[in-house]
C-alpha cells in the first residue's frame, strides 16, 4: 500500500510550493485546507505545474471526526502542518481566533495523528518566537523571547508543546522550522501569494503599488540604527524555503526528538533596498512617503543559518534579483491573484 505525506494548509503560500516540491520528489500528498485563506484553484496550478495531483479534502484541523477518517483511510507516514492564521494586526484585535486556529488546531492534529500512530511532523514556526534578541544574526540556541503580539505567541506555546510531547512519548520526530521572511513566488508564475484585502507585508504591499491598485508604500520608519534607518529583514525565496521542508522531513525520517532549525538566507535587507530591488526587476516605479514606526516592529532580524546548512546540507540559493523578478511575474500575470 502506498504511503502520503498529509500536508495541512496545503492550498496556501508556503504550502502550495512545498506540495509542488513533493509531489516533484516522488512523494504522494495528501491536503487539508479550509480555503480560509487560500484558493482552490491553488490546487488546480499545483497540477499543470507538476502534472500530478494531490488529494485535496476541504475541511478544519479542528474536526477532529475528519483527522481521524483522514488517518484512516489513507497510509499517513508524515505531515507537514501549515494551517494557521498569520495576520499580526487581526490576532491582537481577535486573539480568541488566533489561539483557537493555531493552537487547538495543531493540539487537535497532534491528538489524532498520536492516535493513529503517526509521530512525524514538520512545523511551520516563524522567526518572531525569538522576541526581539541583542544580536544579529539570530542562532537556534538564541533563547526565545516574547512575540510582541498573540499570532507570534500562538507560535512559540505550539513549540512548547511540541517540546513536552518528545519528551513525554520518544516516538515523536519533530522538525519546527523557524522561517524568516518568505517572499517570491514559483518561477511558472501559477502559484504565488495571493493575500485577502490590503496586504500586512512589505513585498506584497509593494507588488499592489506597482500593478496600480495600491497608491503609494507606506515605509514604517526610517529612524532605526540601521544604515539607512529602514528596518532590515531577512528575506528568503519561497521555492528554497519549500526544498527546505524537502530537506527536513527527509532529515526527521530516522530520528526521534526535536530539531529547531532556521530557514533564512544570512543577508538583511533594509526596506528601501527591497523597493530599489523591486523597481529593477518590474521596471516600476513604486512611490512611497516615510511613515511612523509600526507598533510591534523590531529594527533588524536576520538568520545564522549554518545549523541548516551542515545538518540538513541545506542552503538557499536564489538570490534578491529572483525573489523580485518571481514576485513581479506572479503578480503582473494574475493581477487578482487567484481570481485573476
Ligand atoms: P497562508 O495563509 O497562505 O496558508 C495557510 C493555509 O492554512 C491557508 O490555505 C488557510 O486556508 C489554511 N488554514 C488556516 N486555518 C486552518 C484550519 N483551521 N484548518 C484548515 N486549514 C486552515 O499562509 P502561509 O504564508 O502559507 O503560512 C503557512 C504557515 O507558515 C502558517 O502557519 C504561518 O503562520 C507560518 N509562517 C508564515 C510566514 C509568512 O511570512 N508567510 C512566516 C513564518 C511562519
Ligand atoms: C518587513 C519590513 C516593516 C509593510 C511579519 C511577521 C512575522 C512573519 C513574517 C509570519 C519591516 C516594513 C512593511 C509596509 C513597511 N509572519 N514595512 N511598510 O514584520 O518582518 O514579519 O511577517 O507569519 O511573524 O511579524 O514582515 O513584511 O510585515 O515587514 O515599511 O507596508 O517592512 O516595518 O521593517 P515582518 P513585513
Amino acid at each position: 500500500m502506498s504511503k502520503q505525506i498529509l500536508i495541512t494548509g496545503g492550498a496556501g503560500y508556503i504550502g502550495s510550493h512545498t506540495t509542488v516540491s513533493l509531489l516533484e520528489a516522488g512523494h504522494e500528498v495528501v491536503i487539508i485546507d479550509n480555503l480560509s485563506n487560500s484558493s482552490i484553484e491553488s490546487i488546480n496550478r499545483i497540477q499543470l505545474i507538476t502534472g500530478k495531483s494531490p488529494i485535496f479534502i476541504e475541511g478544519d484541523i479542528r474536526d477532529t471526526d475528519l483527522l481521524d477518517r483522514i488517518f484512516t483511510k489513507f497510509n499517513i507516514e508524515a505531515v507537514l502542518h501549515f494551517a494557521g492564521l498569520k495576520a499580526v494586526g487581526e490576532s491582537v484585535e481577535d486573539p480568541i481566533k488566533y489561539y483557537s486556529n493555531n493552537v487547538c488546531g495543531s493540539l487537535s492534529l497532534f491528538q489524532a495523528m498520536a492516535k493513529a500512530d503517526v509521530f512525524r511532523l514538520v512545523f511551520s514556526s516563524s522567526a518572531t518566537v525569538y522576541g526581539e534578541p541583542d544580536n544579529m544574526p539570530i542562532s537556534e540556541d538564541f533563547l526565545t523571547g516574547t512575540p510582541t503580539n498573540p499570532y507570534g505567541k500562538t507560535k512559540l506555546v505550539v513549540e512548547q508543546i511540541i517540546a513536552d510531547l518528545v519528551q513525554a512519548d520518544r516516538r515523536w520526530s519533530i522538525a519546527s522550522l523557524r522561517y524568516f521572511n518568505p517572499v517570491g513566488a514559483h518561477p511558472s508564475g501559477l502559484i504565488g501569494e495571493d493575500p485577502q484585502g490590503i496586504p500586512n507585508n512589505l513585498l506584497p504591499y509593494i507588488s499592489r503599488v506597482a500593478i496600480g491598485e495600491l497608491a503609494e508604500l507606506s515605509v514604517f520608519g526610517n529612524d532605526y540604527a540601521t544604515p539607512d534607518g529602514t528596518g532590515i529583514r531577512d528575506y528568503i525565496h519561497v521555492v528554497d524555503l519549500a526544498k527546505g521542508h524537502l530537506k527536513s522531513l527527509h532529515a526527521i525520517f530516522h530520528k526521534t526528538g526535536m530539531y529547531i532549525w532556521n530557514l533564512g538566507t544570512g543577508k538583511g535587507y533594509s526596506v528601501l533596498e527591497m523597493i530599489a530591488a523591486f523597481e529593477k526587476a518590474s521596471g516600476k516605479s513604486i512611490a512611497y512617503r516615510i511613515a511612523p514606526r509600526r507598533a510591534g516592529d523590531i529594527a533588524e532580524c536576520w538568520a545564522n543559518p549554518s545549523k541548516a546548512a551542515e545538518e540538513l546540507l541545506w542552503e538557499a540559493e536564489l538570490g534578491l534579483d529572483d525573489m523580485m523578478i518571481d514576485t513581479w511575474r506572479w503578480q503582473s500575470s494574475n493581477p487578482q491573484g487567484y481570481d485573476s
